[in-house]
């Protein structure tokens, strides 16, 4: 039995409370005694949107690298994308790649299953085998636009998945007619792209089926606003816009691109903020693949941007109990502090403010696109009522 107090955020509210636990939550109150805790108790974030690599790639991360990444970022829970080498596409794969996590995972973690030209006639007999086993979050991020061919879904197939099944689809928004091939490629990917997609997507039947991965502009944003789905924006798209084009030169590149405005000034209209941590090396990037890393310094940079009072404390809704929600990590006790939830924190003391500097972080990748940004890193982190920041034992487990 664990006794911890401080100020804790509960209910929405920053209140001093004590909170008594073991793997899950058992009394949170004023009354409850325990060891003082210095620093901002919150939930522990959930990443919707990871890609830990591995498999083929594993020269840029793996699951056990990205993992360690996401636990220092106070990541508890993350939902790996299924765009690896191979695909996710199978069950075979589903399970060598669960196995694999189990292996060796320092955050908890789950998998979405890929829609495919090939798999898209068999996903629901898929999905349900690997439901006896499995939580499976989400069939995605269904790639619209993709240089794979079996992995560039048509909007007709789109509507037979969405017809014949009852699974959240988490969709990537970018439509091919409008993306062109080119470096840099905010040059390349024009806004319409994303509008287009995001309007045609709409006029499918079960919209509300439908959450929209890294959405990075406002007139998508708007149409979205008004609809049954939901979606998500990045740290990326939160803070970073074409004018750190002269700072990132060749390392600019990431779907959807950077655009002309950060969105931080529209956070409340998203319902999730996720990393879309998406790593490459150095040499890599200078070839122009797109992606950026971020789950371990998405949760920090939020902090820190809170702490300032640039947004405000419901921030941390949108990576924690609103992603539990929608993904159903809530019927599994994720998401928040609360009586019978698991004992998942992140606390961040105010006056430990440092400058991200890539050489700490634990991604494979190497480097950063908010090197010198301000952040506030957890100094502890407790996982289903274990402290593994900063003992870091080893207690991920696979959903
Ligand atoms: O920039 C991106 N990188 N966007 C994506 O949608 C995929 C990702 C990746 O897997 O590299
Ligand atoms: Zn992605």
């Amino acid at each position: 039995m664990n006794r911890i107090f401080g100020k804790v955020l509960y209910k929405g509210r920053i209140v001093e409370a004590g909170i008594e636990f073991e793997e899950t939550i058992l009394k949170v109150g004023k009354n409850v005694k325990g060891n003082k805790v210095k620093g901002l108790i919150l939930p522990a974030a959930i990443d919707v949107h990871v890609h830990f690599r591995d498999f083929n790639e594993s020269h840029k991360e793996t699951i056990e690298t990205g993992s360690l990444s996401a636990i220092h970022g106070g990541v508890c829970l993350v939902v790996d994308q299924p765009n690896c080498k191979p695909v996710v596409d199978s069950l075979e794969i589903y399970e060598k790649r669960m196995r694999k996590a189990e292996k060796k995972i320092y955050c908890d973690y789950s998998l979405n299953l890929a829609l495919t030209n090939s798999n898209c006639g068999k996903i629901a007999e898929i999905l349900e085998k690997l439901r006896k086993k499995y939580t499976v979050p989400a069939v995605g991020e269904v790639f619209l636009e993709h240089t794979n061919p079996d992995l560039q879904i048509g909007y007709e197939t789109l509507r037979n998945v969405l017809e014949t099944n009852k699974i959240r689809l988490t969709i990537h928004a970018e439509d091919p007619k409008l993306v062109e091939a080119g470096t840099p490629n905010f040059k390349y990917r024009p806004e319409e792209a994303e509008v287009s997609a995001v309007n045609s997507c709409l006029m499918l039947s079960r919209t509300e089926l439908l959450h929209f991965c890294h959405i990075s502009t406002t007139t998508a944003l708007e149409l979205l606003k008004n609809s049954s789905s939901t979606c998500e924006v990045t740290p990326h798209h939160l803070l970073l816009s074409i004018k750190d084009y002269s700072r990132l030169k060749e390392f600019i590149n990431v779907n959807p691109p950077l655009r002309e405005k950060p969105l931080l000034e529209h956070l409340n209209d998203f319902d999730v903020i996720a990393s879309d941590h998406a790593p490459h090396t150095p040499e890599e990037k200078k070839d122009g693949l797109p992606g950026f890393p971020g789950v371990e310094t998405m949760y920090p940079i939020i902090v820190s941007l809170i702490k300032d009072g640039i947004i405000g404390i419901g921030a941390v809704e949108r990576l924690t109990s609103i992603p539990a929600k929608i993904f159903g990590f809530d019927r599994l006790r994720y998401g928040e502090i609360e009586v019978g939830k698991f004992a998942n924190f992140a606390v961040f003391d105010f006056s430990k403010e440092t400058r991200i500097n890539s050489r700490n972080l634990h991604s494979m990748c190497g480097w950063t696109p908010y090197e010198g940004f301000k952040a506030i890193f957890p100094n502890e982190v407790w996982l289903r009522g274990e402290r593994v920041i900063p003992e870091e034992a080893r207690l991920g487990r696979v959903l």
